[in-house]
């Protein structure tokens, strides 16, 4: 039973920072408020609280879901362009935090430099909460246990298939499935694969929980036997310029029909979105049947108000 007060006041920056148990805990709250908001019933849990949005990089669905999330909990979210702030004319980060601690309750960034946001959850006397940055997207990972959750009812035990970039999004994944016993097999291309700190740290959580947690090249050896298949983008953003030459590298990494013969025969394909159909994903699995993309999308909300009440309230 996790005590409300185990999660107040702390940053969301990195699955690693929680508790197997911390992570559930979110997870069945995200599950209540869905459920309440679904019902009409209303939960005003951040009333009069202000979350500050910075965004370094472009979004849909993290801007749009955060700033639903903080209305239907009764509280404000303010929208900050990186751009416009004085940050992006080289005001300290420990002076923005500590400015910016004073007027807000919380701030979401997406931004790009992982020890930019450290520095600044380093310096602030709120919750900092990752939006995204070059080495992890947690949120999403959140939603998409969530979406699996509804889905299989269970995450310990299942095999997770990740065929693409050892990009943000793998990270996230690779050390959320290590930290709830999820089995999590990553195909990526040689000189593309995720992180090596990374994937040691995950494999130091795998040996606590009994996940299993395998590197390929090969995207069969991956995909089979897999319940949830799931991949991204080939450039995420601030590689635009790479996308061509990444298209090359990653022939034969498509998730498509021939690919998920091996997969069990009644997978979950998800993919964090946006996505490049006929590149990492045929449009014939994406827009399919075992496709759940857009429940993910949905559950961006919920899993976020979870962890907005956790944190804040
Ligand atoms: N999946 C995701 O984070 O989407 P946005 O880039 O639209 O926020
Ligand atoms: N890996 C992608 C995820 C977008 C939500 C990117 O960083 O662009």
């Amino acid at each position: 039973m996790i005590a409300t007060e185990q999660l107040k006041g702390r940053d969301f920056l990195c699955l690693s920072d929680f508790t197997k148990e911390e992570i559930l805990y979110l997870l069945e709250l995200a599950a209540k408020l869905k459920e309440e908001q679904k019902q009409g019933i209303a939960h005003p849990l951040l009333a009069g609280k202000t979350l500050g949005m910075i965004f370094d990089k472009a979004s849909t669905r993290t801007r749009v879901s955060f700033e639903v999330g903080m209305y239907q909990l009764g509280g404000t979210a303010l929208f900050m362009s990186g751009r416009d702030l004085q940050i992006g004319r080289g005001e300290p980060i420990p002076d923005t935090a500590q400015v910016l601690s004073r007027y807000l309750d919380g701030i979401m960034i997406r931004t790009f430099s992982d020890a930019m946001v450290q520095e600044l959850a380093d310096y602030a006397s709120i919750p900092i909460i990752n939006g995204l940055t070059d080495m992890q997207h947690p949120c999403q990972v959140m939603a998409d246990f969530q979406t699996i959750l509804e889905q299989r009812g269970k995450l310990e035990g299942l095999k997770m298939a990740y065929v693409g970039d050892g990009n943000n999004m793998v990270h996230s994944l690779m050390i959320g499935a290590a930290k709830v016993g999820m089995h999590i097999s990553v195909a990526s291309p040689e000189g593309y694969q995720p992180d090596a700190g990374v994937t040691e740290m995950t494999r130091r959580f795998a040996a606590e929980t009994g996940s299993q947690v395998v590197v390929t090249a090969d995207p069969r050896e991956a995909v089979a036997g897999a319940d949830i298949i799931y991949t991204d983008v080939w450039a995420s953003m601030g590689q635009e310029e790479e996308q061509q030459e990444r298209i090359q590298k990653f022939n034969g990494f498509e998730v498509n029909e021939a690919l998920l013969q091996s997969a069990k025969p009644d997978y979950v394909f998800m993919h964090c979105l946006p996505a490049h159909r006929g590149e990492e994903v045929a449009a014939e699995i994406i827009d399919g049947s075992h496709s759940v993309v857009f429940d993910q999308a949905e559950n961006r909300l919920h899993a976020q108000k979870a962890i907005l009440v956790a944190t804040m309230r």
